[in-house]
């Protein structure tokens, strides 16, 4: 096929735009993220997950009043339907992340098409969540916990996962981690989702989909991938060796490089301060990760000019592991703060009434072979 007749291929679409949005828009050259028109750097520290939700199925941020009134409604949903735990429960030998696959497909059951979108989505919140810790109560032999409605969305999901009230601390960084997780515009797994509304399929089948998705180790599977890396490395000239060794091989080293940020992504940095405050509070010995992922990013420092810097799973990595949370929770963790992204950005794509996406076409690889 000639070069004037041949189909040009956006490769992973990039530059490829899938349709419009208000939620969260960023800026890869600056490095900067923004919620609905707020930076996350303000949205960091001083707000809670609910907040968050709040602003991206509503398009504000709440007053106090909103707030609290919506923090009543978001924990009524905790509180799992006794089908779906029956069905959890048949899962409790399976990984966390096919738990929570199956627990997410059988919530379809309880989609019911007169219902109001934004209750489902918080329905499906509220049921993440929960079927996390339900599966990992399970798995361990262990009573499920019951939620606790007067504690805030990401503390009842620690206590129910570590069985302890967490400290103030450890509730500012899980909340940390909700908030900086919520969403990050057409990533793979918000694509998903989008298609599958442009196709009009279910809520939660979307964010089903959406969840299938982000397991994937180039996507919300990285976290997890770092931390699998970290374990096998106990000195900081051996993660040195690691990262040499991924760049002498032309490997993908997981925790780095973007699609959209060309320079460092913003939520690295708040991840890093949140991981420090809980060093200094410490005054731990513990500090091995951070370490280990300092010499990681110290050899990879040439990579920089390439526009391949840490992401924010690298940091999310550590953080997760100053908290305690087994590596094979890091995805579904993940998906329990996404689940208001994907909800978001489904609920948006069908208000602008978006076509079928996508209406694409491949290239003929007969032809172009030739
Ligand atoms: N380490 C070493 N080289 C890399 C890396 C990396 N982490 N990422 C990209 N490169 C190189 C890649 O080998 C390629 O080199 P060449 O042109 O010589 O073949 C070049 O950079 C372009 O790579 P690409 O895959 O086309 O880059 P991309 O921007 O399309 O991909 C990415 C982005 C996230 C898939 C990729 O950087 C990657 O696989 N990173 C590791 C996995 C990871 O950390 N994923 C989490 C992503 S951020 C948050 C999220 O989505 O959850």
């Amino acid at each position: 096929m000639s070069s004037e007749t041949a189909p040009r291929i956006h490769r992973g679409l990039v530059g490829v735009p899938i349709g419009s949005t208000k939620l969260s828009n960023i800026d890869g050259q600056a490095g900067k993220l923004f919620y609905s028109g707020i930076p996350i750097e303000d949205l960091a520290y001083g707000s809670s997950y609910e907040a968050v939700v709040f602003l991206l199925l509503y398009g504000d941020y709440p007053t106090p009043l909103q707030l609290s009134d919506f923090r009543k409604l978001m924990a009524k949903y905790r509180e799992l339907p006794p089908a779906i735990s029956d069905i959890v429960a048949s899962c409790r030998h399976a990984n966390p992340t096919t738990a929570l696959q199956v627990g997410l497909s059988a919530l379809e059951e309880a989609d019911d098409p007169g219902h109001p979108l934004d209750e489902l989505a918080l329905k499906i919140i509220g049921a993440t969540a929960s079927i996390i810790c339900t599966h990992h109560a399970l798995r361990n032999d262990e009573t499920v916990l019951s939620p606790d409605l007067t504690l805030d969305h990401a503390s009842d999901f620690y206590r129910r996962l570590i069985r302890r009230s967490p400290t103030p601390l450890e509730h500012d960084l899980i909340n940390l981690d909700f908030v900086l997780h919520a969403d990050h515009g057409a990533n793979a797994s918000t694509t998903v989702a989008r298609v599958a509304a442009s196709a009009r399929a279910s809520l939660s089948g979307a964010i089903s989909a959406a969840f299938a998705a982000l397991c994937g180790p180039k996507h919300g599977g990285a976290p997890a991938a770092v931390a699998e890396l970290l374990d096998g490395i106990d000195t900081v000239a051996g993660a040195r060796a690691l990262a040499k060794d991924y760049r002498d091989k032309g490997l993908a080293l997981p925790g780095f490089g973007h699609r959209v940020y060309k320079v460092q992504d913003p939520r690295v940095s708040l991840y890093r301060s949140g991981i420090e405050r809980w060093i200094e509070s410490t005054g731990s010995a513990t500090l091995a990760s951070l370490d280990l992922v300092d010499g990681l990013i110290e050899e990879m420092k040439p990579f920089l000019r390439m526009g391949i810097a840490p992401n924010d799973d690298l940091l999310a990595a550590v953080l997760y592991k100053v908290l305690q949370i087994p590596n094979d929770l890091f995805t579904s963790l993940f998906a329990a703060s996404r689940a208001v992204g994907w909800a978001a950005h489904y609920m948006e794509s069908i208000a602008n009434g978006d076509d079928p996406i996508p209406d694409l076409f491949y290239e003929d690889a007969e032809l172009a072979s030739k």
